[in-house]
């Protein structure tokens, strides 16, 4: 097999064969296929699209390239989520004791945030003592016990998936729906994952800008999952603003604690019940989306959901007294209010904006190796849809310094206020196999 010859059936419009996709994966990993090469194939792929089955071999070629987490030691259908990105998204927080009061298991692997976006990781660790640090035994004997719990990613998962992504970076690659799709689901799979649920999130905060790109790549991912036997489902979600209130790591956990008490904000809570009712679904609890609903109402309403949230903290070392007493989380030194020379009904928050602001303030990491304020955030008191008058509070800053001036002219510049009245449609579209 010749990668030239590869590369000219793509461009021809014809399929791969999986010998073709596998061939181009293995040597591009192993150094074998020069970058030019490679990038040829990407670019042909860019124009020419790819089928349901080349997308599926596609992915798995991309699994196959490193190591797999062997979940196998955990008893049930271990159910993963995964988010293309928001700002203030704190359902993982919520979900995993959620879903885990359900019997569940949900054995998640997370990360730590960068730039704009919080990481899972960083938002725990503002419970005292929390740790992802576990042995695979430690992992798979809590989530047999528990039902729940959240491991560090490890290991040398997908090396061909960060090849690529590197090389989609430089040569304008990036925007294609199977490249994309298949770059997710790799490390999805990898990650050992039984069942995927999908937050593909759109609007101008997002990657997907549009709801049909972000329709075509759900339905993509969906099919792949799919097709290679993970059972897959998808939400479309908005990001015309942060989600929730909160956006930092204290206040955001604050923030989840009250939505397992049934007590959260309006968006959280609702895009919470919808992955937490498609998590029950494809882990095999709920026969369809309606009875998993109500499954999860009555595990908030009667407290389990946040007693599992509890035992959760506990088990990862970290102080779950902090879940009935969350003022003794960490707490700022100056508080600041933002408001508003303008009036107008609140059209758009630029949640990237919010995000780098939050960012500014210490919430966020610039380069991998800085450390973050765990106490500091922004709470957005004004969202989509409010009337806000001159001089109303639209938000609040938590901050460790009193040089504030930079994080109030960025919130300040996020909120659009105009004549109409809009509301948000959250949750725009429900993407089934
Ligand atoms: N996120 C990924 O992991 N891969 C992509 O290609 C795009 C977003
Ligand atoms: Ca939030």
């Amino acid at each position: 097999m010749r990668m030239v010859d590869i590369i000219a059936n793509k461009r021809d419009n014809k399929e791969l064969t999986k010998e073709e996709i596998e061939f181009f994966i293995n040597g591009y990993t192993k150094g074998d296929i020069p970058d030019y090469q490679a990038s040829a194939l990407l670019m042909a792929i860019y124009f020419n699209d790819m089928t349901p089955e080349e997308s599926a071999n596609l992915t798995m070629a991309m699994v196959n390239s490193g190591d797999q987490i062997d979940l196998s030691a955990i008893d049930g259908i271990k159910v993963d989520k995964h988010s293309t990105g928001g700002v203030g998204d704190t359902t993982t927080l919520v979900l995993a004791p959620l879903v885990a009061a359900l019997d569940v298991p949900v054995a998640k692997m997370s990360g730590r945030g960068l730039g704009h976006t919080g990481g899972t990781i960083d938002k725990l660790e503002a419970l005292k003592g929390f740790h992802v640090e576990l042995t695979q035994d430690d992992f798979a004997n809590l989530v047999n016990k528990d039902k729940v719990a959240v491991i560090g990613q490890s290991g040398n998962l997908t090396p061909a998936d960060k090849l690529i992504y590197a090389l989609r970076d430089v040569t304008a690659t990036v925007n294609s729906i199977p490249l994309i799709a298949s770059s997710i689901m790799s490390k999805k799979i990898a990650a050992g994952a039984d069942a995927i649920v999908l937050d593909v999130k759109v609007g101008d905060g997002a990657f997907m800008k549009t709801e049909e790109d972000a329709v075509a790549l759900a339905e993509a991912m969906v099919q792949i999952g799919n097709n290679v036997g993970r059972r897959t489902m998808a939400i479309i979600s908005s990001m015309e603003e942060p989600l929730g209130y909160a956006v930092g790591n204290a206040n955001e956990v604050k923030e989840a604690i009250d939505t397992l008490k049934g007590e959260g904000p309006k968006d959280l809570t609702e895009l919470s019940l919808a992955l937490g009712a498609q998590m029950a679904v494809v882990g095999g609890k709920a026969k369809d989306l309606e009875e998993a609903r109500t499954m999860l109402e009555a595990v908030i309403k009667d407290g389990s959901a946040l007693e599992k949230f509890k035992v959760f903290v506990n088990n990862q070392g970290g102080d779950g007294s902090l879940v009935d007493n969350p003022e003794n989380l960490p707490q700022a030194e100056y508080h600041y209010d933002v408001t508003s020379d303008e009036e107008g009904y609140v059209e758009v928050i630029d949640a990237e904006n919010i995000g780098v602001a939050a960012s500014i303030l210490g919430a966020g990491r610039q380069t991998k190796e800085d450390e973050i304020d765990l106490a500091v955030g922004i709470v957005l008191e004004k969202k989509v849809g409010d009337y806000v008058n001159k001089g109303d509070v639209i938000a609040k800053i938590a901050s460790n310094t009193e040089d504030v001036d930079s994080v109030v002219q960025k919130i300040t510049d996020s909120y659009h206020l105009g004549k109409e009245q809009k509301k948000t449609e959250l949750i725009k579209r429900i993407i089934t196999a």
